[in-house]
């Protein structure tokens, strides 16, 4: 492992821990569509085909993310949308699935625990805007976890090592009590879109103090898929890699000077019409 900028390079191999047995303990078939993505792509092409209105746009845009019907102002730009427009913005199709869970990590006895929080129903989320047209600021609803997924020995065996290089990069700090987030994601690719992207937004911060901006568990038929670290300090990308699985990126976050983006996907054997590049992602937020 290398540290620098607060950026390690991992394999899961390090910690004893296989990818197989992270696929039979957390199985990606069973996800659920994210569709907030639906909404989120159709909120975007109207603020570009309608830039005048995009207060109102953003005053409106977590109602319409919520509920079934579109509210008031949203509902009228839709109305009078150009066919062409119109056929784009309802074409739309949800592109990766997710689920999500939370966990407290409490450092006792010179050791770190690490507890569910047992969430029942679908979980909001939200990310630090990095600027007011950042739609991210909205609280996405992501289903949670499958019971046995969440309580699953080996993502707390993972949290632990997660927390254990936290220690190592704060020693000042000394965090004894961390809010860990896990976003399990697959992100499809079947042969009507030609890419689709993890990070749609582009170059971004997730918010929180530290993070695993993905750890690949499982990769098929793709190309594609370039974590790429960029320092604004150095106005520069100072890390480009693409994770095979077993391998992750873990680094600061908040405050800091590295953004993170990933790079679209495409099939690699386009004939077989499906690929997909299953990750975990995490984000750590102290407490204490
Ligand atoms: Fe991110």
């Amino acid at each position: 492992m290398q540290l620098k900028y607060k950026i390690i390079k991992f394999n899961t191999d390090e910690f004893g821990i296989k990818t197989e047995s992270i696929k039979n303990e957390m199985p990606f078939e069973l996800l659920i569509w994210d569709v907030n993505d639906i909404k989120i792509s159709q909120l975007k092409l109207l603020i570009e085909l309608y830039p005048e209105d995009k207060d109102v746009i953003l005053q409106e845009a977590q109602h319409y993310l919520d509920n079934q019907l579109a509210p008031k102002h949203i509902q009228n730009l839709i109305s009078r949308l150009s066919d062409v427009a119109r056929k784009k913005f309802y074409a739309y199709k949800p592109f990766r699935k997710r689920s999500m869970s939370r966990f407290i990590a409490e450092h006792i006895n010179n050791q770190w625990e690490v507890n569910n929080i047992d969430l029942l129903e679908s979980i909001g989320f939200t990310q630090r805007a990095d600027h007011p047209l950042d739609l991210r600021q909205l609280i996405r609803k992501f289903p949670p976890m499958a019971l046995a997924t969440r309580h699953s020995p080996i993502l707390k065996a993972l949290i632990k090592n997660f927390v254990a290089i936290i220690s190592e990069c704060e020693p000042q700090k000394k965090p004894t009590k961390i809010e860990v987030t896990c976003h399990q994601m697959s992100l499809l690719i079947d042969g009507s879109t030609p890419s689709v992207c993890n990070s749609p937004e582009g170059l971004h911060q997730d918010g929180s103090d530290y993070i695993v901006s993905a750890l690949v568990i499982d990769k098929y038929n793709i190309e594609g898929g370039i974590s790429q670290l960029y320092c604004a300090e150095k106005k520069g990308f100072i890390k480009s890699h693409t994770l095979e699985p077993g391998e992750g990126l873990f680094h600061i976050d908040k405050n800091s000077t590295i953004w993170h983006q990933v790079t679209p996907i495409t099939l690699r054997e386009p004939s077989i019409k499906i690929g997909y590049r299953n990750i975990l992602g995490f984000d750590f937020n102290y407490i204490a």
